[in-house]
């Protein structure tokens, strides 16, 4: 496994729409590899393969005490309901803002194999499941803040705990 370097606000591949992958093979498992290695070494709760300079419609989430999720091609197939969150990210590090997000999130996707896999999430886990999925298609927390103008640096917040991704 080899940690990658991870992209940057700014980086016009952050604001690309990912491409589909049509391959599951050797090269496949590998990014998959990367990209926790990578999500880990930065203590984030998820990652993008756009955030290492791949344009896959790949993405890895590990929220605490829960298992690691690869999700491969996924689609948000159903949102409910509306709450507010403290939200950052790992191309932006240092910074935080208070989002937007729906409290129950369905999901569709597929695994490393190929096989087809479905995840109904609320909390912690839907927040991350539409903020990776929202990267594969150029979109940023800060296009979901609930005050445009308003982001925090985590040096000024009293420590809330909440990890980036
Ligand atoms: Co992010």
């Amino acid at each position: 496994m080899a940690r990658r370097k991870i992209v940057l606000f700014g980086e016009p591949i952050l604001r690309e729409k990912a491409k589909r992958v049509r391959n599951f093979d050797k090269e496949l498992k590998i990014l998959v590899q990367d990209m926790l290695e990578t999500m880990r070494q930065a203590d984030g709760i998820g990652l993008a393969a756009p955030q290492i300079g791949i344009p896959l419609r790949v993405t890895v989430i590990e929220v605490p005490e829960e298992d690691p999720i690869v999700l491969v091609n996924p689609e948000v197939v159903e949102q409910q309901g509306q709450r507010q969150c403290s939200e950052g990210c790992l191309s932006y590090p240092g910074y935080r803002g208070v989002t937007n997000r729906s409290e129950l999130v369905r999901v569709k996707a597929l695994d490393v194999n190929g096989e087809k896999l479905r995840i109904k999430a609320d909390g912690l886990l839907a927040q991350a499941l539409e903020h990776e999925i929202d990267h594969l298609n150029g979109i940023l927390y800060t296009d979901v803040l609930i005050d445009k103008n308003k982001i925090y640096r985590t040096d000024m917040l009293p420590e809330d705990g909440q990890p980036e991704s």
